[in-house]
């Protein structure tokens, strides 16, 4: 059967990633986190003194010559991990650290052609489900399926912070809420590639869909398209 590319973007917290894994699984595609990769990018300028208070854009920009950002396969999970500079480094992009400096990394011009370049030289072979916030606008324009999420910020705020309580961070609803409405508005106005929907993308509103009725869903429109001559 011919292989398809598919590109999900959309606001965080809406579970892109939860969906993307889910349609890898179940096509025997390969799952590509984008966003992983700018998180890889933040956690290098926080570990090489980088960040103090900002960004130093221009010692970052130097450093990204050599710096190698790529994917391995965990062959324990069977799940595509993000490796810097080699190192598996899956885990440390996850921490509210690298979440606070990572918009304003992926907001620098050089950081996002060396990342781009990265992703559409993975999406080339098709086979992928590629998840973040300009996949179907400039990264795969090509994509057969595109996806546009989103849902409510209080119902996104509600369902992180859930996700913040049980990893025992201390943190109120308000703050959540705050910051998911910092990071809309961060994303959908930086100069650079801005989070907006493609004009040939379906957008799914998952306030109110469970995971199981938005994974079948999506899987019909996935199918349509293998199925068509
Ligand atoms: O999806 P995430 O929270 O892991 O993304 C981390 C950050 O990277 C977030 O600020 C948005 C940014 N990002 C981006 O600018 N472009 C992408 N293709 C993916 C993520």
């Amino acid at each position: 059967m011919r292989k398809i590319s598919i590109a999900i973007d959309g606001h965080s917290s809406t579970g892109k990633s939860t969906l993307a894994r889910q349609l890898a699984e179940s096509l025997g595609y390969v799952y590509i986190d984008s966003g992983a990769m700018y998180r890889a990018v933040a956690l290098f300028a926080l570990r090489n003194d980088l960040i103090d208070g900002s960004v130093n854009e221009a010692g970052l920009i130097e450093a990204l010559r050599d710096m190698d950002v790529s994917f391995g396969l965990n062959s324990q999970t069977g799940r595509t991990e993000i490796h810097l500079n080699g190192e598996n480094v899956e885990q440390e992009i996850r921490t509210i650290e690298v979440s606070s400096y990572v918009s304003e990394v992926a907001a620098i011009p050089e950081v996002r052609e060396k990342l781009v370049k990265l992703q559409r030289e993975m999406g080339r072979q098709k086979g992928v489900v590629m998840d973040g916030r300009d996949i179907g606008t400039v990264v795969l324009p090509e994509a057969e399926l595109k996806l546009f999420m989103t849902a409510a910020p209080e119902t996104r705020a509600a369902r992180r912070y859930k996700e913040l309580l049980d990893r025992g961070e201390d943190i109120t609803y308000e703050e959540v809420l705050k910051n998911v409405r910092h990071r809309d508005h961060l994303d959908s106005n930086r100069a650079v590639s801005p989070l907006k929907q493609a004009e040939d993308a379906i957008c799914l509103d998952n306030s109110d869909m469970g995971l199981k009725e938005q994974f079948e869903r999506v899987r019909s429109f996935a199918n349509r398209i293998l199925n068509a001559k």
